[in-house]
């Protein structure tokens, strides 16, 4: 499977959030490296040390830009929310079924979590965007005639 390439159309323009997400785009392509390997049995315990730090740099960064999100009082925080979580449960199930069925889990978990990630920054991401850049410009312009009073 092709690995995952970041975009400029995948810009959210909040500096950390895009390196958090660039950040899970490596450990993404790391997993991925193993799709077109044949796969020894040694490199499964490998294999699932790549899925616990996705799913660390997944609770990062989702804790992160949720955080975000509240600041700026996102409206539709909630249903955003909802779409980490159904994310996060399904991780976390595969990680808890991993040593019984590597190969299996292997090969689903890379098909979802990589649709996955595309899907939710084009439909979800790229929903807040707009309105955290304009939000974040009247916070800083409101900082700056502040200053200028
Ligand atoms: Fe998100």
């Amino acid at each position: 499977m092709s690995k995952l390439a970041w975009i400029n159309e995948y810009n959210i323009d909040v500096p950390d959030i895009d390196d958090k997400m660039k950040a899970l785009f490596e450990g993404m392509n790391r997993y991925l490296e193993y799709d077109d390997k044949r796969r020894k049995e040694e490199d499964y315990d490998e294999i699932g040390e790549i899925l616990a730090d996705i799913s660390e740099a997944v609770r990062q960064h989702f804790a992160h830009e949720e955080r975000v999100l509240a600041q700026f009082h996102y409206p539709e925080i909630a249903g955003h929310k909802k779409e980490h979580r159904r994310f996060v449960k399904k991780i976390l199930a595969y990680r808890r079924v991993y040593s019984e069925e590597p190969e299996k889990i292997y090969k689903d978990s890379v098909k979802y979590i990589k649709e996955w990630l595309v899907q939710h920054i084009k439909d979800d991401d790229m929903r807040y965007a707009p309105f955290i850049r304009v939000q974040k410009y009247l916070n800083d312009h409101n900082a700056q005639s502040r200053r200028g009073r």
